[in-house]
């Protein structure tokens, strides 16, 4: 599948921007993954019985991996990481190999990942993520592609209004340059400053897992962002406004794979 010069340019800024993080943090990140504490209260509570099944899981958009960690250490079978950047999968690897998990890594591009259909059990993604999807219907169906009947898919993200609140700490203001309702901006912050950020609000996210096929099964708001820029206390953090949000959907339980046709993992 061809890819947008947009997805292409955001590629290179996430291959520095992990170059970055592994320079400065590969520590720090060996230790959080061994401590598979990553994951949210709000995570733990909506997979608790998925994971208590002890599902194959397919991350879409990696990253650090220390996700990866927490989902086996809190019950996951295994889990497949998939990035397009290189430099972020080789040391997520790395760091899974030294931890001795049950954790792969490839390179790909969201949408397209070079997956079969049916691959999991449950679907993960997110803190991030979304935003960096130019199609949104085409990053649903391939999700849907992936799951195995039954199989669930899980987003745990930023909310779509997050990008309007200031980082004022007397109290919260909404900035003049952001539109919820914009189709993207360009990233302020650090790791990917000057990425371009594609903006999709919460109808436009359960649209697109509906029409992939997918039940929503819930979808919660949150006042906790999932990621705290160091340094920063925004007032905008602080219990009034929504900053994620959880979604978790299923795939159909009926199985309509044809007869004598075998996938594998
Ligand atoms: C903010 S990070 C979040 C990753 C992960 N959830 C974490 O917490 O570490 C976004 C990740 O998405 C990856 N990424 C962005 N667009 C992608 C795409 N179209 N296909 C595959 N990976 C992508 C980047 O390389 C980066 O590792």
């Amino acid at each position: 599948m061809g890819v947008d010069p947009v997805t292409q340019s955001n590629r290179q800024a996430w291959e520095e921007a992990s170059r970055k993080n592994v320079a400065q943090f590969d520590d720090e990140l060996l230790a959080w993954a061994a401590s598979g504490s990553s994951l949210t209260d709000a995570e733990r509570g909506l997979l608790g019985d998925i994971l208590g099944r002890a599902p194959e899981v397919v991350h879409l958009q990696s990253g650090n991996g220390t996700d990866d960690a927490a989902l086996v250490l809190a019950g996951a079978k295994s889990v497949l990481g998939v990035d397009y950047s290189s430099v972020a999968t080789a040391a997520a690897q790395r760091r899974a190999d030294k931890l001795g998990l049950p954790i792969r890594y490839v390179m790909g591009t969201v949408p397209g990942v070079p997956l079969a259909d049916r691959s999991a059990d449950l679907v993960y993604t997110g803190k991030g993520a979304l935003i960096w999807m130019a199609d949104l219907d085409a990053w649903a169906a391939e999700a849907a592609r992936l799951l195995r009947p039954g199989g669930h898919l899980f987003v745990y993200e930023g909310h779509p209004a997050l990008v309007l609140w200031t980082w004022d700490e007397d109290q919260p203001r909404i900035r003049e340059d952001r539109d919820y309702f914009g189709r993207s901006l360009v990233n302020d912050t650090f790791p990917a400053r000057g990425a371009v950020e594609w903006q999709w609000n919460l109808g436009q996210i359960v649209t697109a897992v509906v029409a992939a096929g997918l039940e929503v099964l819930s979808l919660s708001e949150y006042p906790e962002p999932f990621w705290r820029m160091g340094g920063v206390n925004a007032a905008a953090w602080n219990g009034r406004l929504p900053n994620s949000f959880a979604l978790l959907a299923r795939s159909a339980v009926r199985d309509v794979m044809p007869a004598g046709e075998s996938v594998r993992r």
